[in-house]
């Protein structure tokens, strides 16, 4: 347990912000320890992967406990489908890879995507036509009050798009030990999201590795690597909007683009309901590229907000809140954000 320790290494913002407690937990002996002595201390408790998707608002009054649990494990294996059981802590690009070469194949359109497994299932982490969901079978989670480990299915974690149970309901009351997936033998691929299947268009079979390499190639054509340029991916979901707003706004806006908002149960918009693409909205606000102090908007994608050095959290909250501001004020159209802020905001 380190005492008022910094976590500038832990968030892929790259914040100078520091953690009253921080200790890393391999195993879940160590995880129970943690609890312990934040219940003894009567702290609060914050569970870190790669800090790639959250916002420290100010320094942390309690524990933050890195998960750095590892392990990789096929457990059961029958007509072609392999369920594979990771650690939290494993990094997910390794686990993808790892798969990708042992010759388990679905993963591959989620590529190079920051941080652990741990935290795949909490926003349902999704690109290029895939998300986690479809891959999940199961999640062992260790209760933060009672210490006791359960094991969640598919549908008991109530996934929808960049949601799960577990930043509604569960939020912050679960930590996910281990996520078992099902994945498949045979070199299946997804090539559905347009981006992806034009970057493979020269291939007559594409196969899982070309899917991969494409998925990272777009990747890193896009996304700032946040080793060297401060961010933590999209800030902001692509809204679902209902049909009848869309429709009104796409007076204004004939071009204004839409896609099918897929399956989200558990949002309040479900049926007749379109996604619009955030980056879009604040394309065509005027926010593309531009600088508030430390704190910008991406130049090649503008969901993503950057740390171009020494901005402080209030840089980039400040900065989200203007364009949501702008966004809404031009379109009618409220951004949600899709990193976690911590603490959160009063309304989430
Ligand atoms: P953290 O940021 O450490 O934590 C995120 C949340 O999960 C926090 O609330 C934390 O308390 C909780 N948490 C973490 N681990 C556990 C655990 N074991 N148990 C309980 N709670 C836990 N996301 C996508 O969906 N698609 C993308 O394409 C994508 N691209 C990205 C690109 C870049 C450049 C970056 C920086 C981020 C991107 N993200 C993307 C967002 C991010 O990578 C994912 O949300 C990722 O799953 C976060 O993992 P993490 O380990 O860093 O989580
Ligand atoms: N667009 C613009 N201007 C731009 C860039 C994009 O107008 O500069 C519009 C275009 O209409 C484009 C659309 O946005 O067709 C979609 O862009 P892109 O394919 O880059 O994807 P995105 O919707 O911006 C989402 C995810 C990403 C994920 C990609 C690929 C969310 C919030 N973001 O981004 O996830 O990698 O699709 O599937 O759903 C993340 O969650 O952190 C993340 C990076």
């Amino acid at each position: 347990m380190q005492e008022n320790f910094d976590l500038q290494a832990h968030n892929t913002f790259g914040l100078s912000v520091r953690a009253r407690y921080f200790c890393e937990a391999a195993s879940v002996q160590q995880c129970r320890d943690a609890l312990q002595f934040a219940c003894a201390a009567d702290l609060p408790l914050l569970v870190l992967g790669g800090g790639s998707n959250v916002l420290f608002r100010e320094d942390y009054p309690g524990v933050v406990l890195h998960m750095t649990s590892r392990g990789i494990d096929v457990i059961n294996e029958s007509a072609g489908t392999v369920l594979v059981r990771a650690a939290g802590g494993e990094n997910w690009h390794g686990f993808v890879q790892h798969c990708l070469h042992t010759g388990m194949h679905g993963l591959e359109n989620l590529a190079l995507i920051p941080g652990c497994v741990g935290a795949a299932p909490i926003q349902n982490i999704g690109a290029y036509g895939v998300e986690v969901k479809d891959l999940i079978t199961a999640v062992e989670v260790l209760d933060v009050t009672t210490g006791e480990i359960a094991e969640l299915s598919r549908e008991q974690c109530e996934f929808g798009y960049r949601d799960s149970i577990f930043k509604r309901g569960l939020r912050g009351r679960k930590i996910i030990l281990s996520v078992t997936f099902r994945l498949q033998r045979a070199p299946l691929v997804n090539v559905s999201y347009a981006a992806l299947a034009q970057a493979v268009s020269h291939i007559v079979d594409p196969q899982p590795q070309q899917v991969f390499d494409a998925v990272c190639a777009i990747r890193r054509s896009k996304l700032p690597d946040p080793a060297a340029l401060g961010n933590a991916g999209s800030f902001f979901k692509n809204p679902v909007i209902s049909r009848g707003l869309f429709e009104k706004v796409a007076r204004d806006w004939p071009e204004l683009p839409a896609f099918p908002a897929g399956d989200a149960p558990h949002t309040s918009v479900v049926r007749d309901s379109v996604k619009v693409p955030a980056a879009w909205l604040i394309e065509k606000a005027g926010w593309k590229g531009r600088r508030l102090g430390h704190a910008g908007v991406y130049e090649l994608q503008p969901l993503v907000l950057v740390n171009h050095g020494g901005a402080s959290a209030a840089d980039i909250t400040s900065l989200a809140e203007q364009v949501m501001g702008s966004v809404e004020q031009k379109f009618g159209i409220r951004l949600e954000p899709e990193v976690q802020w911590i603490p959160p905001r009063s309304m989430d």
